[in-house]
Order: structure tokens, then sequence, then C-alpha cells
């Protein structure tokens, strides 16, 4: 059996910006360091901060001292203030592609446009955004959903994980209202490239395993793109759970993983696999043996 990874996979720049800042933080040992939310959506990650004294908390309000870390999905300006306000000490990992985005939606705002928000409503990325928009911004899930636009001008932004065409519809859907927009393609690539990766190796391959968080989105929208090939996937947190009977009779196996799963967990998935593999070739070697 051969595996084949992904071009693009795992870890991107935010993600992995973010982390380096958290634990680089904690081995300063100054003070007790929290993450608003969890710092990425992999449960083995999470952990492993925890190991590190980071721990994870919902709300400014659950603590009283130390460093809050503002994870790569950003937050609005009311949280880093009310944070501030108690005296805490805030670290900033805020993706700078999510940055540029809170940046635009921030300077429309101040210009006294309306502000659309292309995303999911329910993210704290989108919700990040919005907090920055001086009460003038609001957040489209589907550009069907734009049906009359009251002002002239308006300013679009996207959550960074958007689909392109999702962001063109938009365009096409406030153009056809005949409004002047301010449009800011603020979509990150990394998970464009994430995706068309997969979905690449997903057409070239038997099956697929694709390695992240079960609660990360980005991690099920890959597994459900490879999905959408037709070629069976499977969408593991770890090595635990593979299965020996996914691989058998299959020659080549693709492998993939989302933005927040760590080099380390995509190699013991990897190193698991091949495991497998030598397992099944040795008892099919048995089993030949024995017919001999
Ligand atoms: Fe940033 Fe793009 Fe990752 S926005 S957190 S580099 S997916």
């Amino acid at each position: 059996m051969r595996i084949k990874l992904a071009s693009k996979a795992g870890f991107c720049y935010g993600v992995k910006r973010a982390i380096d800042l958290a634990l680089s933080t904690a081995k300063e040992k100054a003070g007790n360091i929290y993450t608003l939310g969890p710092l990425i959506h992999n449960p083995q990650v999470v952990q492993n901060l925890a190991e590190n004294g980071i721990c994870e908390i919902n709300d400014i309000g659950e603590v009283k001292e130390g460093t809050v870390i503002i994870r790569s999905h950003g937050v609005g300006p009311e949280i880093i203030q009310a944070a501030r306000e108690k005296g805490l000490k805030v670290l900033d990992a805020t993706c700078p592609f999510v940055a540029r985005a809170q940046k635009y939606a921030h300077e429309m705002a101040a210009q006294g446009i309306p502000v659309y928000i292309l995303g999911d409503p329910g993210h704290p990325e989108v919700q990040g955004i919005l907090g920055w928009t001086e009460g003038k911004g609001s957040v489209i899930d589907n550009p069907s959903e734009i049906t009359r636009v009251e002002h002239p001008k308006v300013g679009v932004v996207a959550q960074t994980t958007q689909p392109l065409s999702n962001f063109q519809a938009l365009l096409e859907a406030l153009q056809n209202q005949g409004v002047e927009v301010d449009a800011r393609n603020t979509i990150c690539h990394a998970t464009g490239e994430r995706q068309r990766a997969a979905m690449e190796l997903a057409r070239e391959v038997d099956v697929m395993v694709v390695v992240g968080g079960k609660n990360s989105a980005n991690t099920k929208k890959l597994a459900k793109i490879c999905q959408e090939t037709g070629t069976p996937t499977y969408h593991v947190e770890s090595a635990r759970e593979l299965r020996k009977e996914w691989f058998l009779g299959h020659e080549i196996v693709g492998l993939t993983a989302g933005a927040s799963t760590p080099d380390a967990i995509i190699e013991e998935v990897k190193k698991r696999m091949n495991e497998m593999d030598q397992m099944t070739n040795g008892e099919e070697g048995m089993s030949e043996a024995m017919e001999v």
C-alpha cells in the first residue's frame, strides 16, 4: 500500500503562529496564561497546551489576573478593552489575515458605510469582525439573502475560509441592486489551497484519510470535499481510530489534515497506517504459506 500526502496539509501560518506564541509565553513562566476559547480546534493540541500550563477560559470574567491569549480567530475591540481594564495582560495571536479583515471592516464603518461580512454568523471569527464595525455590520451567510439595499454604497469583507465563488456571488447580488460596492477580498489562500490539494488527491487514490479535530470546521469541510469525489473517506482525530479493514485490497491511500492538525499527529497516523499494511501483508504471507 502506498500512502500519498496532500501537497498542502496541516497547520496553516496563523495557527502555527498562535501556538508558537502561546508556548513561548509559557516558557517565560510569566504567571497564569489563559486562552479565550480553545486556541485551536484540536483536542490533542489543547491538551498539550494545558500540560504547559495554558488553560482555556470562555469569558474574561472568569479570571482576575494573568495573561489572556487572543486566538487566531480574533475578537472584537470591546473584549480586548474589557481584559485590559481588568488589568489582564493581552497577547494578541489574531492571525494577520483575520486582522486585515477586521481593519477593513473598521475603516469602512468609520466612513459611515454599512459593512456586509460574508460568513457563518455563529463563527467566532465572524463575531470578532462584526465587533469592529461599530454597529454598522451585518453578517450574510448566503448571497441569496440580499433582497433590498437601502444605502447607495456598501462595504464587503469575507470570513477568511469562505469559498471565492460565494464572495463573487455576493458582489454580483449587490451590484444587481445598483449600489456601489467597496469589496475587499479577505479570503485566506491557505484554506483554498488545502481544499484543492485534498480534492485532487482524493480523485487519484482508492481511500482518503482526513486527520483533524471532529470540532474543526475546516477539517470537516476537507472530509466533505473528499467524500464528494466518491472516494471512501475517513475522518480521524488520531491514529487510534484507524481500522485495518479500511485499507484492505487498496493500493493507494491519500492522507490530508486540517489547518489545526499538528505535523506530529499526521506523522503518527501515517506510521500506524504503514504498520497496519505490514501486519496485513504478514498475515497474507502466513496464510499463503499455510496453503502450500
Ligand atoms: Fe490565518 Fe488563513 Fe490560517 S486566516 S489562521 S492562515 S486559515
